[in-house]
């Protein structure tokens, strides 16, 4: 039996990286998944993941703007009649030391990484709690816990998370609804392949298993937290980074 048979999944941020790693171990496992980005590659990503037997189709969704996370959750509900699983998993970064930070770059950060939170749950909450069941897992990251140089909003945005999932949870356990997040550690992306290479070398470098995370790794972690069996753990950060800050 698949993990996710018949289930509805939004993955946000799915049209590349660890989100089109999650929508691909997802479908897999039987999941409906709407693949939400602000890039039309999305589309392109849906049709090769479908390509392969998997039930996933694109919407342009911005996280950060409530009235198109309300239209898109509309039209899922029209659809299907339910949302199992929200993946919050869109994120960006614009990286600079504090001394040359734009109030825009700090301000951009935080609305895409932090507001989302608190729109995709008001759209998405009202239809778990009147299935009785959900599982909204956020994506955190190593750097919210130890750090890194440049990345004082990136990092702020990223604890932000872990913050808003520990609330989260004591709110909406009654109905049935677990909230979780994953903290990556470092994951070979369009993100990561950005970084020069002596500091992805450097980064790898300090990995106990010996290599870089791919985006299914990710998918994976994603996918026990979103499974039924995972039921009774709720407030939790997994940590994923193959041992680099255990
Ligand atoms: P990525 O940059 O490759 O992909 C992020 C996706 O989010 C892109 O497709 C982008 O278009 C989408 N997105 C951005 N703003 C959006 C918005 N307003 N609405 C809808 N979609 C939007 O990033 P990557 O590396 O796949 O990371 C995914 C998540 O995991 C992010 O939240 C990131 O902060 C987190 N993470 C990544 C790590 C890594 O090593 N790659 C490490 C720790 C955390």
């Amino acid at each position: 039996m698949k993990k996710l048979e018949g289930q509805v999944v939004i993955v946000t941020g799915g049209a590349r990286g660890i989100g089109e790693g999650i929508c691909k171990v997802f479908c897999n496992e039987g999941a409906i998944v709407a693949l939400w980005d602000v890039l039309d590659e999305g589309q392109k990503t849906a049709d090769k993941i479908a390509k392969n037997g998997g039930k996933i189709f694109y919407q342009n969704v911005d996280v950060s703007n409530q009235e198109s996370v309300d239209m898109a959750v509309a039209k899922l509900i029209s659809e299907y009649g339910k949302i199992d699983v929200l993946i919050n998993n869109a994120g960006i970064i614009r990286d600079r030391s504090i001394l040359k930070m734009s109030r825009e770059e700090w301000d951009q950060v935080m609305h895409v990484n932090v507001d989302s939170l608190y729109i995709t749950a008001k759209a998405v909450v009202p239809h778990m709690k009147a299935a009785n069941y959900g599982r909204i897992i956020s994506a955190s990251s190593v750097n919210a816990f130890q750090g890194a140089f440049g990345q004082t909003n990136y990092s702020a945005s990223k604890a932000a998370i872990v913050g808003f999932t520990h609330s989260l949870c004591r709110e909406v356990g009654k109905y049935n609804i677990t909230v979780n997040a994953v903290a990556p550690g470092f994951i070979k992306t369009e993100m990561t392949d950005s970084m020069p290479q002596d500091v992805i070398q450097a980064g790898i470098s300090m990995i106990p298993v010996g290599r870089i995370g791919t985006p299914e790794d990710m998918g994976h972690a994603y996918l026990f937290l979103a499974s039924k069996e995972a039921g009774f753990i709720s407030g939790h950060t997994l940590h994923a980074n193959g041992g680099a800050m255990p």
